[in-house]
């Protein structure tokens, strides 16, 4: 586990200069699946001083296997989602404001960038508000990311889910990236969504089902 924890390191301090979390908000995670264990973040610790001494360890139903601190309160929404998304290894859960905004609007991203086909499979949904720490909040991240690699959260923040830490991160980066093109685009005006035949041309190129 301690490459994995170390990985959890690194994208944790990448996330942060990223401006992709403020103060200790937000939470990432990785699982090794054939020991079902997880690393993550632990809760409520600047991002500047963590080290990989500091990420824990917990199994899928959130009991610490190893570590000096507590896991992210979260740990419930990334167990839920491990446990009902096989494909899943990596989770990156953060408050980057540009998309938060939309989440706190309660406004999906349409697909305004092509790049938001390949790497987040098509718009941004929103998940339904649920408690932060809940279960529930996990539940509905599930649903909302059925088809899609992240979600919004409901005046909470966003989601992204991949096969590994790199690929559940870029996704978060695209997600906020999205989210503040689009919002220029609305004040100068008018933007365009990439219609739905072009996306599923794209879905098709990408090899999966067309909507
Ligand atoms: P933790 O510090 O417990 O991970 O909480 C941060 C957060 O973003 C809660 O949603």
């Amino acid at each position: 586990m301690e490459k994995l924890k170390e990985h959890v390191l690194l994208k944790s301090k990448e996330a942060y200069a990223e401006k992709l979390f403020a103060g200790t908000s937000g939470n990432l995670s990785t699982i090794d699946r054939e020991k079902g264990l997880i690393a993550i973040t632990p809760t409520s610790i600047p991002y500047p001083i963590l080290t990989a001494d500091d990420i824990v360890v917990i199994d899928l139903d959130g009991n610490v296997k190893d570590g000096k601190h507590r896991p992210s309160s979260e740990w419930r929404m990334h167990t839920e989602i491990y446990k009902n998304k096989p494909e899943v290894k990596a989770i990156v859960h953060t408050h980057s404001p540009n998309a938060t905004a939309f989440a706190v609007a309660h406004e999906e991203i349409p697909v305004v960038l092509i790049e938001m086909m390949f790497f987040l499979l098509g718009n941004v949904p929103l998940a339904k508000y649920a408690a932060p720490g809940s279960e529930e909040l996990g539940r509905n991240s599930v649903k909302a990311m059925e088809k899609r690699a992240a979600c919004l959260l409901e005046n909470h923040g966003v989601v992204a889910v991949g096969q590994d830490l790199d690929e559940a991160y870029i996704r978060a980066v695209y997600v906020e990236d999205a989210a503040n093109i689009y919002i220029k685009s609305r004040i100068i005006g008018n933007p365009r969504i990439i219609s739905i035949e072009e996306q599923n041309k794209m879905r098709r190129k990408m090899g999966v089902p067309e909507e």
